[in-house]
């Protein structure tokens, strides 16, 4: 799994092959940028789901969770202004016929200046070793310099571009910049222009404007309107969080990349209302702590960047995302923004409701702020998966592919295998299966020789196996294998539960 290229098209085989993702409808030869999770795979996101919402909303006292309906009254997407500014910029080249984001084909461009750069200091590394400076480097050498300018150049005209919505300005930078169709290799561009990503539909029987509603571009607006709801019953004060997971869609124009981007995928989001003023404190407090909640998965620190919006969305005062090295390289994971006062202060406009808290401290009426954490669960998902799918030289010359997810997200905690399938070893297996089925999620196989089981638990990233044999019989005990060391080790069967727990409950990573 060494060469990145191939990473993702072994991963998304591997997520097939195992039942972990599916193409959606796939009979009918599937539909662009929808999923189906298999039976590992609904095992692994709620597992993921259970990280999240048990770190934010049951480890927050002052954080609670709610799950609101993904309809939700049309004016929502007005005051939202989802309906008027929800949109990306496509071009789409005229030879190729291939629709692009404007943006992202202009942020592909400085992330190839980039890494230009990282190569330079690569090859510094290698030539000063311990003693190159790598700050100083980057600050001084002439090449590392001139590429920096040169995205900051691309930078500061895109983001002016974007925010003044002058979508010519836009196209004339794609073509300064003489950016070519990755398919066809031409420069010939259509002009770019606006669409809006939200999907419609109509509710009742009756056709019409009145009854055109949205299915949800994100589940953030589903806690704004319940802001007062949620305050008075729950007796919330000042600073606290509403967290959500739900399902979310939006009519993406490019659709590629496994789940990476969908058009219906799901968002775990939490909205921190805060004093106005405070927002800055809170903003970097939830950087820190959400960067803190993906490092102990253990997936490699070096595997994590924080990226600064260079055009802030139409509510946001300040906003970043972490990224991860996903196949593709470095990509949006989770957003973190500081959305003012925006959402609530339109809420109360479109609805003439009032959305306000009285702060008992300083005995004052206002519309707090609040900052956001939205990760996607699809693209947790996939970072998960592509960070743990290895292939491994055994010292016997075979491979072997293993999954080493983070065992207390992994679908099975432990399979559970009798040597041979007679002399009351499966009836013993099925005993220790009865004991531990309460607290682990435990998988019975008998199928095959047991060095072929071992590779099955391996792929599917079962962090533990447990052989029953013969002796198990007489002494009530059994062999435990670690998937990752693949040390096996004799233990008495009344102590499998407790191993088990100290090593895949989830309070592992939450310590
Ligand atoms: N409420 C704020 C919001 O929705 P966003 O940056 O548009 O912000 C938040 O989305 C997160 O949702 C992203 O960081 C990403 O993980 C996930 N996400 C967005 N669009 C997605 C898509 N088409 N497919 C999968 N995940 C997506």
């Amino acid at each position: 799994m060494e060469q990145k290229d191939d990473l993702l098209k072994e991963v998304i085989s591997h997520a097939k092959e195992y039942g972990f993702v599916f193409p959606s409808s796939e009979i009918y030869d599937g539909l662009s940028a929808t999923y189906d999770y298999g039976q590992l795979g609904s095992e692994l996101k709620n597992n993921i789901k259970n990280y999240w919402w048990k770190s934010m909303v049951q480890m927050h006292e002052n954080i609670v969770g709610i799950d609101a309906s993904i309809f939700m009254h049309p004016t929502t997407w007005k005051a939202s202004g989802h309906v008027d500014a929800f949109n990306d910029p496509l071009i789409d080249n005229k030879d190729s016929k291939k629709r692009y984001r404007a943006d992202v084909l202009l942020e592909e461009y400085m992330e190839k200046i980039r890494l230009k750069s990282e190569k330079e200091v690569e090859k510094g590394i290698k030539k000063f070793g311990e003693s190159f400076d790598e700050a100083q480097f980057r600050a001084t050498n002439p090449n590392v310099t001139r590429n920096n300018e040169k995205i900051k150049a691309v930078e500061d005209r895109m983001r002016s571009a974007l925010e003044n919505n002058d979508l010519v300005a836009v196209k004339q930078l794609i073509e300064d910049l003489e950016i070519a169709c990755p398919v066809s290799g031409s420069k010939n561009w259509t002009d770019v222009r606006q669409f809006n990503l939200m999907f419609s539909t109509e509710m009742g029987s009756v056709a019409g404007d009145a009854s055109t509603i949205y299915l949800r571009p994100e589940t953030a607006q589903g806690i704004f309107v319940n802001f007062l709801n949620v305050q008075k019953s729950g007796r919330m004060k000042i600073p606290f969080g509403i967290a959500q997971i739900g399902k979310a869609f939006r009519n993406e124009i490019i659709a590629r990349q496994f789940i990476f981007r969908m058009r219906e995928f799901e968002q775990m989001e939490m909205q921190f209302f805060v004093r106005p003023g405070e927002e800055m404190k809170w903003y970097n407090q939830w950087k820190e702590n959400r960067l803190k909640w993906h490092a102990a998965l253990g997936l490699g620190d070096e595997n994590y960047r924080f990226h600064d919006h260079i055009k802030l969305a139409h509510y946001a005062n300040a906003a970043c995302d972490i990224e991860f090295n996903f196949p593709m390289g470095f990509k949006e994971l989770e957003g973190i923004h500081s959305r003012t006062d925006f959402d609530l202060k339109q809420h109360e406009q479109f609805s003439g409701k009032k959305l306000q808290y009285f702060d008992p401290e300083l005995n004052q009426n206002y519309v707090p702020y609040v900052i956001e954490t939205s990760i996607g669960l699809d693209r947790m998902f996939l970072a998960i998966l592509s960070a743990s799918l290895k292939k491994e030289q055994l010292e016997d010359g075979s491979e072997r592919v293993v999954l080493k997810l983070p065992a207390s997200l992994a679908p099975y905690k432990v399979a559970i295998m009798p040597l041979t399938k007679k002399d009351g070893l499966p009836e013993k297996a099925r005993e220790i299966i009865d004991q531990l089925k309460f607290d682990f999620n435990c998988q019975y196989d008998e199928k095959d020789s047991i060095g072929k089981r071992y590779r099955r638990q391996d792929a599917i990233g079962t962090p533990f196996s447990v052989t029953v044999d013969h002796e198990s019989l007489e002494d009530n005990t059994v062999t435990i294998r670690d998937r990752d060391t693949m040390e096996q080790k004799r233990v008495s069967i009344d102590e499998l539960s407790a191993m088990l727990a100290k090593r895949t409950a989830l309070s592992t990573l939450l310590k």
